[in-house]
């Protein structure tokens, strides 16, 4: 199962459309059963248990049921915007409030933002990932939004962006296996 996390939860956000055109690549590929982690929908709080995410002791419904929902996936794609050369708060919080989850598990980036192309704000997350032994992976998306949507708000879908994605997927189909058995 890969989990694509949709990392905006702004009204009027644009990470819903990518999200949902990353969604598309990936059922396409053909690699995983794709569940769609939209953290607008999923509307956590700001971190709120007393205990260690290491205890996997969750006293609230939300934190067992983002725990359930990112338990179940072997493999993620992060499709984050990039805020004030970072990633954003929310993302930030999601990763914060599980540990076992998220350990021996390949991470990929669909990023976006102007002339960057979000690519700063994946090079923020590294470190966070590190700390949750996530393994991030090389090939990767980024849409620069003046150049990659249409006038519509669209992506434009061309053979560079899904030739992106491709890349992106295959790789985390060979990691995915391969990282599963290390988990017990
Ligand atoms: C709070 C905030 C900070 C931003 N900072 C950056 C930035 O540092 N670099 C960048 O390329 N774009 C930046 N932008 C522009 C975003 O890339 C653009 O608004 C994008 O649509 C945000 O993603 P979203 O609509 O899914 O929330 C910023 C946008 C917001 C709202």
């Amino acid at each position: 199962m890969l989990g694509v996390i949709v990392a905006s939860t702004r009204p009027g956000r644009v990470g819903g459309v990518i999200g949902e055109w990353l969604e598309k690549q990936a059922v396409g590929h053909g690699g995983f059963e794709v569940r769609m982690l939209d953290l607008q929908q999923l509307d956590l709080p700001f971190h709120d248990e007393s205990a260690h995410p290491m205890t996997g002791t969750y006293a609230h419904p939300h934190t067992r049921n983002w725990s359930e929902l990112a338990d179940g996936c072997d493999a993620f794609v992060l499709v984050m915007p990039e805020y004030n050369y970072s990633y954003s708060a929310p993302l930030k919080n999601a990763l914060d409030f599980l540990k076992r989850e998220w350990k021996y598990k390949p991470v990929g980036f669909c990023s976006y933002g102007g002339a960057s192309g979000g690519i700063r704000a994946v090079e923020a997350i590294k470190p966070q990932l590190v700390a949750h032994g996530m393994y991030a992976i090389i090939p990767s998306v980024s849409l620069q939004l003046a150049r990659d949507l249409d006038e519509n708000r669209q992506v434009r879908s061309t053979e560079a962006l899904q030739g992106a994605a491709t890349g992106m997927l295959d790789e985390l189909a060979k990691l995915a296996p391969v990282l599963r058995q290390l988990r017990v």
